[in-house]
């Protein structure tokens, strides 16, 4: 059999396959190609050979052999079934203490059953999230690996080569055992639907609070993005908005329908929240927004229908209503990021995968559709106290959203009374004041469960489970 000299293969020469690739060929390493329909793997090569080194092959089987020792091979296809077959097809021709990486964008329990699986077989699996979509590929995506750590000391170093760099630091780390970097790149992609959802709940205030033109808010985001919510999101949506419809001449925004879609990732997120028992409200209520502008019967049912009975918009100082708007959006954004800090260290425990919080929002900082100077605030919070328990609760996120309460409270009331839907944004004070209550009503729904359920209760007085005979009450 051929002698292997390829550092790293690449299954799935689709847009992901291809750019990561082209990335690895970039840092100098001798790279192996594989797809099913062999025209993609020539099409590469054909058109990127200035890239570096490649090895085509046309089998699997020669794929395999061109590869040195442990063998590294990323998958990129579909996840699901796609991913099996691949895998299935790979196995029966690796070796001991070879390196399988799927890289697609598999659920973590998946990615958990395969790692174990391969394991069996003395093999390495090693779920891998990418984010940064093609251009990241091909640039610098952020980076998530679980698996093994003896698998990390020889593939680490080849992941950090082509990730995304902030200030000469890679946007990659291992993340942690099994299915770990899957789920950090699901949490991730949940944050990112409450960021977007945050976002376009801001738009929505602006346009109906000052009756501006798209454009004008682009203005209002360009102007953001110079302070404290600097970040790649809001730079695309000052961009987005400025953007002119060619067909028409009119707002991009405008002329686009407003019902949007999802892959998945969100819902997964929010059933995971839900299975731990995390409140993650800022990314269910993102999720769930995208789900009401999809429900169309609903809203032609309602459209025109249901009563508004609200309070006309009268806004006589646009700066400090602007200024609200955004002190708004940046606290519930900082609520929507420490309900996620919370799932993956409830996960962590869970699933005993020992994540280090801290690291996660470093390597987000770049590549990543959430990468922001804001993350760098978070990595520091988790290096004062590893142990946090709620990243709010960090005393410079506290005095952040101090700062912002009041316009917070005074947004959220406006958008009550106005009839503008800003569920994230609700959602995210309702979250705020939950957390520092003293004490919350839940007391009466315990009474409630004793009295229907015999589910019993404790007591603020005294130690112990009870339980009251209610039968004289009823
Ligand atoms: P895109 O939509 O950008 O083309 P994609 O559909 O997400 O990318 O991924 C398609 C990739 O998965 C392709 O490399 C495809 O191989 P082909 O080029 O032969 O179509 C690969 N793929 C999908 N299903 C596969 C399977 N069952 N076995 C092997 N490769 C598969």
């Amino acid at each position: 059999s051929a002698v292997g000299t390829a550092q790293i293969g690449v299954t799935g020469l689709a847009v992901m396959g291809r750019n990561l690739a082209r990335n690895f060929a970039r840092h100098g390493y001798t790279v192996a190609l594989h797809n099913r329909t062999f025209a993609r793997t020539q099409s590469l090569v054909a058109e990127h050979a200035a890239d570096g080194t490649f090895v085509p092959s046309e089998s699997m089987a020669d794929f395999v052999a061109s590869l040195a020792r442990p063998r590294k091979v990323v998958i990129m296809v579909q996840a699901g079934a796609a991913t099996d077959a691949v895998i299935d097809e790979l196995v029966p021709l690796l070796e001991e203490g070879d390196i399988v990486v799927d890289a697609g964008n598999a659920h973590f329990p998946d990615t958990i059953r395969r790692e174990a699986a391969l394991r069996e077989r003395g093999l390495h699996f090693v779920g891998t999230g990418v984010s940064g979509g093609e251009e990241g590929a091909l640039n610098g995506p952020s980076i998530m690996p679980g698996g093994t750590a003896e698998s990390y000391a020889s593939l680490g170093p080849i992941l950090e080569a082509i990730s995304a760099k902030v200030d000469g630091v890679p946007c990659c780390t291992h993340v942690g055992p099994d299915g770990a970097g899957h789920f950090v790149k699901m949490v991730h992609n949940g944050i990112e639907y409450a960021d977007m959802q945050l976002i376009a709940e801001a738009y929505d205030l602006l346009r109906h609070g000052l009756g501006a033109s798209a454009p004008e808010i682009g203005e209002v985001f360009a102007a953001w993005n110079t302070g404290d919510l600097e970040s790649y999101l809001i730079e695309v949506t000052a961009e987005v908005l400025a953007h002119t419809d060619a067909a028409t001449g009119a707002p991009f925004v405008d002329v686009v329908a407003d019902a949007a879609e999802q892959k998945g990732t969100g819902r997964w997120t929010v059933q995971n929240g839900l299975d731990l028992g995390v409140p993650i409200t800022g990314i269910a209520e993102a999720t769930f927004a995208r789900a009401l502008s999809g429900s169309a019967p609903q809203r032609a049912a309602a459209r025109g229908v249901l009563p508004a009975d609200t309070l006309e918009w009268n806004v006589p100082e646009p700066g400090a209503f602007i200024e609200d708007v955004r002190l708004a959006l940046y606290a519930s954004k900082v609520v929507a990021y420490s309900q996620g800090f919370d799932q993956i260290a409830a996960a962590s425990a869970q699933y005993g995968w020992d994540i280090d919080r801290g690291a996660m929002a470093r390597i987000w900082r770049g590549g990543c559709i959430i990468r922001a100077k804001f993350l760098d605030r978070i990595t520091q919070a988790y290096e004062r106290d590893a142990n946090l328990p709620l990243l709010l609760a960090d005393p410079y996120f506290t005095a952040a959203v101090a700062n912002g309460v009041a316009a917070w409270r005074r947004i959220v009331a406006a958008a009550a009374v106005h009839g503008v839907p800003t569920p994230a944004f609700s959602s995210s004070l309702a979250y705020y004041d939950g957390v520092r209550a003293d004490r919350l009503p839940a007391n009466l729904i315990q009474a409630q469960r004793d009295f229907f359920g015999a589910h019993t209760y404790r007591r603020t007085d005294r130690d112990g489970t009870f339980h009251t005979d209610w039968s004289g009450d009823r």
